[in-house]
């Protein structure tokens, strides 16, 4: 039994996470999508969201367990049993940082293995930040994100302002 962890900020999730998360699954007895848990970074959605809407999003793609982390990631990979870490590369711009990652997680865990995945050119420009962004300023997110992540956000700008009132 392969199970391959998929671990990221997903603040939120993205069409170009939805085609590593697709093509992940083919090759992973069981994909775990790890959402990290980390207050410090203000994220737009709390953790418990993030989780909720990947569950929405992926339902019915496989077998995928979405499930939330803190702390070091290669203490979930050993406890979880994970046989490799997957991560996406949209561009050189990615490689210096998933490089330094990869190779400081293997200094902590030696038996750590990280795969990537091009992500396919179409998603090579979207990010959650710039997503965010555009949305914040009004602009058209539809393509960008999976449809239920545009409900979600418009709900959570919604109570976000109520709660600025
Ligand atoms: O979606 P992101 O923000 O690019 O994901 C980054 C993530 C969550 C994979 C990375 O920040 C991480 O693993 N954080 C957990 C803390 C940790 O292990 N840090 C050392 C990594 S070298």
């Amino acid at each position: 039994m392969r199970i391959n962890l998929y671990p990221g900020t997903f603040d939120p999730i993205t069409n170009g996470h939805m085609d590593i998360i697709n093509r992940g699954v083919n090759f992973s007895d069981k994909l775990i999508i790890g959402v990290l848990n980390n207050p410090s970074k203000a994220p737009f959605f709390s953790v418990e969201e993030r989780v909720e809407m990947i569950k929405e999003v992926t339902n019915g793609l496989g077998n995928i367990v979405v499930d939330s982390f803190s702390g070091l990631l290669t203490n979930y990979v050993k406890k979880n049993h994970i046989d490799a870490v997957i991560r996406g590369l949209r561009a050189t711009t990615d490689f210096e940082y998933e490089f330094q990652m990869a190779q400081m997680n293997r200094k902590l865990y030696s038996e750590m293995e990280t795969i990537f995945l091009m992500t396919k050119s179409e998603y090579s420009y979207i990010s959650s930040s710039l997503v965010k962004e555009v949305f914040m300023f009004g602009g058209d997110i539809e393509d960008l994100v999976p449809a239920k992540v545009v409900d979600y956000m418009k709900i959570k700008l919604n109570n976000k302002m109520e709660g600025t009132k």
